[in-house]
């Protein structure tokens, strides 16, 4: 028996017991819509879906214009069912001059003709919902476009009814590189993109404040004219049936009204600006009052459509404020940042996240994330150059295994490699040109989905030129070669998806985490009420491991283990009082009644 068909054969046995021993469990999850929503079928759908994020420029091309559109993503639909996806989050497609890519807004209830019609987008929301995929809207409410017809009338006059929309300052007596008709900035705000935030329009004598580009002004939240307008918006997309809204950079919604300025801390960014503490641009109380108002808003409507926020926040104290703390009544779901973004592959600071998230969210549900278009990927930063397949399924476990709902990005399923421009002429992300060549941009974490070997790699015709170029790791990294592989990072998130779904342990059980001091093995259980457990052990080594596990206070007796899943090399677990642990070994077992 060969070794590929050893694996193979191993996992098949391996999830039937799984799919077997769990089927009271699965039949009693199933709803009349068909999806599962869990033994605790009050729970929303949100509570144990599988999120996906999908950068429609790059996830699959349907016209052979390099550019990926709506119906790519419709012919991709049964690959994403076939994963075991319950939604996808879909990157902005709305019209947009497209300089931050789709994050710079002209027209909010309208799809950019790059990437369809409405009625394709009408068509994908159907044919999403055949599957049972809900289909989640990027939002972005802190700013629109500077050709959103908003700003063009807001930054017209002075007199214009939509001014105000914006937030403008008449700057103050100065001289400098940012000085005009003798005034500059009132202070020392940095837009995160690099330079000033503030920029000068002649017409109105005034200038107004962009914490991105200086093509993304942002609103004025003071106003309730905005919050009137954005409600609109949101109503919009919900009556054509979205299941929510991803809302981008929502904790810098906003500022603070005396326009102070920012503290610094040490050093300068890519850009050459110094680094200022965003106290007065970032997470603000205001930001609350609104999104008390939005969830409000969504509770109005049937199928808990969901509020998810983009929130990069110092401690998972301040993220529980975005869930309202125990009131529950700001976002659904709350990006972890913390825990997906500490670049540490490392069992403790895993430990403390997760704990952190168990402890003081005040039960929220917790969502983590290890990626998205914005970041390096994952195993560019968490990984050893190594043992990247082997950390990929440490990651992979933690993500799926655990209560928090997961958030992935495409082709994290299949091991796609940050790919950085090779020269400052082919980036695409301004952020890569400002940030050269210390900062080569977010092209890199941005290249097109690998389908296949063919060149193009499946994403666009083999004629077209692709919008950013196909790493040379498609012709072995693909999704093609990764489903034909039993042992492959694609088939260990499939498989870990099938269990997660079918397994109510695993689906709906707490989360406990174990042996809390153990340097190298991260270790839980999802426990439900009555003892009933499935345990999860994952080496964060390169050696082997013993580790020792003592559930007797956890109504858990030392009997029998069976493995559910495990990977290549780990073998199974005979007794609790010394586990053994291959090099990144994982290891989810149920314990026999
Ligand atoms: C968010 C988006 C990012 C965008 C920025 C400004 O961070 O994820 O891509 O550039 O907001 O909208």
């Amino acid at each position: 028996m060969n070794h590929k068909m050893r694996t193979s054969l191993e996992l098949i046995l391996l999830l039937a017991v799984a799919l077997s021993c769990s089927s009271t469990g699965a039949k009693a999850q199933a709803t009349a819509q068909g999806t599962y929503t869990g033994a605790t079928s009050a729970d929303p759908w949100w509570k144990h879906a599988v999120i996906y994020e999908i950068y429609p420029r790059s996830f699959q091309d349907s016209n052979g214009d390099g550019l990926g559109d709506i119906n790519g993503i419709i012919s991709r639909l049964d690959y994403l069912k076939d994963l075991g996806v319950d939604a996808i989050w879909i990157s902005p497609m709305y019209p947009s001059p497209q300089v931050d890519f789709g994050y710079d807004i002209s027209d909010y209830e309208a799809i950019d003709g790059q990437f369809g019609t409405m009625a394709d987008m009408e068509r994908l929301i159907a044919e999403a919902k055949k599957r049972n995929i809900r289909v989640v809207m990027d939002m972005v409410l802190n700013h629109t476009s500077n050709q959103h017809p908003w700003f063009l009338d807001a930054a017209s006059s002075r007199l214009s009814p939509k001014h105000d929309w914006y937030v403008w300052n008449d700057g103050k007596p100065g001289s400098g590189p940012d000085c005009h008709e003798g005034r500059v900035p009132p202070n020392n705000w940095r837009s995160i993109f690099g330079g000033s935030a503030w920029e000068w329009v002649p017409a109105v004598h005034q200038f107004y404040y962009h914490e991105f580009y200086k093509q993304q002004p942002d609103l004025n939240w003071r106003n309730p004219a905005v919050e009137k307008a954005m409600d609109n918006v949101l109503q919009f997309w919900l009556d054509r049936g979205v299941a929510g809204f991803r809302l981008d950079a929502i904790p810098s919604l906003f500022e603070d009204a005396q326009l102070r300025d920012e503290k610094k801390t040490a050093g300068v960014n890519a850009y050459g600006d110094p680094i200022l503490s965003r106290e007065y641009t970032d997470n603000l109380p205001e930001d609350h009052v609104v999104i008390k108002h939005l969830h409000a808003l969504m509770a109005k409507y049937p199928d808990d459509r969901v509020l998810i926020g983009e929130t990069y926040l110092p401690t998972t104290v301040a993220l529980d404020k975005w869930y309202g703390g125990a009131d529950h009544d700001e976002l659904n779901l709350a990006m972890d940042m913390l825990l997906g973004f500490s670049n540490k592959f490392d069992a403790a600071v895993f430990r403390k996240y997760i704990e952190e998230a168990e402890t003081q969210l005040h039960g929220s549900q917790p969502l983590f994330v290890f990626n998205n278009h914005d970041n390096p990927r994952a195993l560019d930063r968490y990984g050893d150059g190594v043992h990247n397949v082997e950390i990929g399924k440490v990651l992979a476990t933690v993500l799926l295994a655990s209560r928090a709902t997961p958030l992935l990005y495409e082709g994290e399923e299949i091991r796609m490699v940050t790919t950085p421009p090779a020269r400052r002429e082919d980036v695409k992300d301004p952020v890569g040109l400002a940030g050269w060549p210390k900062d080569k941009g977010r092209d890199s974490e941005r290249t097109p989905m690998q389908w296949d070997d063919t060149a193009n790699a499946g994403f666009t015709a083999l004629n077209s030129t692709p919008w950013l170029p196909i790493p040379p790791s498609y012709k072995t990294q693909n999704v093609k070669t990764e489903a034909a592989d039993p042992d492959s990072i694609l088939n260990w998130y499939k498989s870990l998806i099938a269990l997660r779904r079918a397994n109510p342990w695993l689906r709906n059980g707490n989360h406990v985490l174990l042996d809390a001091s153990n340097p190298n093995i991260l270790a839980w259980i999802r426990q439900a009420a009555g003892g009933h457990a499935v345990i999860v052990i994952c080496n964060f080594s390169a050696k082997e491991q013993t580790a020792a596990f003592h559930l007797s206070e956890r109504g858990i007796s030392a009997g029998h283990v069976r493995a559910l899943l495990k990977t290549t090399g780990q073998e199974n677990v005979s007794s609790l009082n010394a586990v053994h642990m291959s090099p990144f070994g994982v290891y989810l077992g149920e314990f026999e009644e």
